[in-house]
């Protein structure tokens, strides 16, 4: 386990509508929903795609590849072709700096 990494500011977050980067062997992505941040794999568990641009709604992701769709809370896969769950990690906000636990 890697501990909290800072990966980015809140400010590009919320001109890019996500943050993305490499913790420990993981491409962790961030979200905020909400006004509440969601950390995840950024790995399709169909097929081990990127979600690249994939819409969220509510609080699922939805891939743009096959249609599986996650919580981004629990990480279930909600919905075919995707059974396995997605990876989810704690995210915190403090200082304007977002934070993910590996
Ligand atoms: S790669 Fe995501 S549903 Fe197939």
């Amino acid at each position: 386990m890697t501990g909290w990494v800072d990966i980015g500011g809140a400010a590009e977050l919320e001109s890019t509508s996500r943050l993305e980067a490499d913790v420990d062997g993981y491409r962790v992505r961030v979200a905020r929903v909400g006004g509440r941040l969601y950390a995840f794999e950024d790995r399709c568990t169909h097929d081990d795609s990127p979600f690249d641009d994939a819409p969220i709604e509510g609080c699922e992701i939805i891939c743009p590849r096959h249609g599986a769709r996650f919580s981004l809370q629990s990480g279930e896969a909600l919905s075919p072709p995707a059974y396995e769950p997605l990876r989810i990690f704690e995210v915190s906000e403090e200082d304007g700096r977002i934070r993910v636990r590996v």
